[in-house]
């Protein structure tokens, strides 16, 4: 194991209750449950604790103990069985009617029943894993029935953690954000958006926070541009219900903001959440927001070629599932440095990735010579993780012969060596401590909608200034995308670079 240096002990999270509702869906299956499991088997999980599983199916405890132990079982280590018996010691399940008093009536007995069980004082985190059309409702009866204590109150706490899409344009996010503080305040709302939860993209943080020669350069004065590409393989995979109505914009801006601001925010007085949080809202401020005019001149969106056979998609579906644009950072760190996005559905690769290109040398040598951008800060974030700087260096020979080369490092590697949370296990561990760094904020969820909302009013409103194209699957989307960068003088970076 290597030398750390730091805070390197995990902090164990607050005793508290974990209720789960839409306990039956997918993501509880596919990604909460297998989370508590891991964190119960790394010994993450508090000192007290308990998980009450909620849902409107009826199911007998046997089946309900078989899903778990399936959902568990797919998990990356096959789990032993003493594993599985322990951790469904701690669990119950509960049948709800979510508009019925009754059934939080019910609810808060047996809350009471675990809380006097398991030695925990009415903490509890309640994670809504049900469509978002059902937060408003299901937060707003268990303020009236008295299940969220407020801010502030020593006898306990309630934290409720929801999970994207905040509505589908900007008016409904709003009303959703207005809905729920009716019932829950700021402080007690968790916004999950799991890229912030991966090891690598905190690892951007702390590398720059303790390279003083990496962050000392992010700037204006070294940087020329920034490019982001959040690239997927697979198409739709059955989707079509879920993402006929989102497209890429609605679906991806979270992720690429989270990856904007983490990369290019300036370094928080610390990382506690109030410093961190402020700081994003900051550089947040900064962003230049796009208007009707630069729609069409600085976003490009693209389907792909066969999306409309797709089975659930409309015949005359426009829904994009492609998009390259350009954004400017108008703060004294980043003003003239263009930040390039592109990302999409049934790319050539999938890659998640942040570049930092630097400046071309000034130096006379190299006038004779275009040696392009030598200086390269990559992050990449899936499927690999790794960050690599990629340098210029004189090759074997003739005096004046330079070769590119990449310096890597796999970050993976070590991960797996200390088997560090997964991403929902570490956001999971962070909600429990009532640590909100890693979440969106009400004001970042709005900043996202209100930047996308006038590219979705021109695409609706005037299609004609920003038309929908075409690309073929597996290549780097339209040839537009291309022109967008190239106009500019510069070129995308190879996605399996
Ligand atoms: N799946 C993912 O990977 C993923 C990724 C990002 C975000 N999300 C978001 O996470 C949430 C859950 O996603 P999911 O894929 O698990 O959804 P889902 O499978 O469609 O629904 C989850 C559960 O919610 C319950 N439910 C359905 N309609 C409901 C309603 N009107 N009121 C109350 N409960 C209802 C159902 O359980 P019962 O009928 O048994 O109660 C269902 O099993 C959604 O907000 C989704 O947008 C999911």
């Amino acid at each position: 194991m290597q030398d750390t240096i730091g805070f390197c002990q995990e902090t164990r999270p607050e005793s508290c209750g974990f209720i789960l509702f839409g306990a039956t869906g997918h993501l509880s299956s596919g990604k909460i449950i297998p989370a508590l499991f891991g964190l119960y088997k790394k010994k993450l999980t508090p000192k007290d604790f308990y998980f009450l599983f909620v849902a409107r199916t009826a199911i007998e405890l046997a089946d309900f103990e078989e899903r778990l132990t399936a959902a568990i079982s797919g998990t990356e280590s096959k789990p032993a069985l003493p594993e599985i018996k322990g951790f469904l010691e701690r669990v119950e399940y509960i049948r709800a009617d979510y508009g019925n008093d009754d059934f939080y009536r019910r609810l808060a007995r047996r809350l009471d029943e675990l809380d006097a069980k398991f030695n925990i004082r009415k903490k509890r985190l309640f994670y809504l894993a049900t469509p978002p059309s059902a937060f408003e409702p299901i937060t707003e009866k268990l303020k009236t029935s008295g299940l969220l204590v407020d801010p502030g109150n020593r006898t306990g706490w309630s934290r409720v953690i929801i999970e994207k899409p905040y509505g589908s344009s900007l008016e409904s996010a709003y009303s959703l954000d207005t809905g729920l503080k009716q019932a829950v305040s700021e402080g007690q709302i968790y916004r999950i958006d799991h890229f912030t939860g991966k090891e690598t993209v905190q690892n951007v943080l702390a590398l720059r926070a303790a390279n003083s020669v990496f962050d000392e350069t992010w700037n204006n004065g070294f940087i020329d541009h920034v490019q982001i590409t959040v690239f997927e393989e697979l198409g739709l995979e059955g989707r079509a219900g879920f993402f006929e109505h989102m497209g890429l914009a609605r679906d991806m801006m979270s992720h690429i903001f989270q990856l904007a601001a983490i990369t290019a925010m300036d370094l928080p007085a610390s990382f506690r959440d109030m410093d961190f949080k402020s700081e994003k809202k900051r550089f947040f401020e900064s962003i230049t927001g796009l208007d009707k005019e630069s729609v069409s001149r600085q976003v490009v969106r693209a389907q792909y070629e066969g999306y409309l056979k797709e089975p659930g998609v409309a015949a005359a579906s426009t829904t994009e599932t492609f998009l390259a644009f350009k954004f400017h950072v108008d703060n004294d760190r980043w003003r003239g440095v263009p930040f390039y996005v592109r990302a999409g559905k049934k790319m050539g690769a999938k890659k998640t990735k942040i570049d930092l290109i630097y400046k071309k040398p000034a130096h006379g040598i190299f006038k004779p010579m275009d040696i392009g951008y030598p200086n390269v800060f990559s992050f990449t974030i899936q499927p690999e993780e790794t960050m690599a700087f990629t340098l210029i260096a004189k090759h074997p020979g003739p005096k004046l012969c330079f070769t590119p080369r990449k310096m890597e490092l796999n970050y993976r590697v070590h991960q797996e060596e200390l088997s560090a949370p997964t991403e929902y296990e570490r956001l999971l561990i962070e909600a429990m401590a009532g640590d909100q760094t890693l979440f969106l904020s009400s004001f970042e969820m709005r900043f996202i909608w209100a930047f996308i909302s006038p590219m979705l009013e021109t695409w609706t409103w005037d299609s004609g200034s920003a038309p929908l194209l075409g690309y073929p699957g597996g290549s780097e989307g339209p040839a537009e995308a291309r022109a967008l960068i190239e106009k500019d003088g510069r070129k995308w970076l190879s996605p399996i670079l």
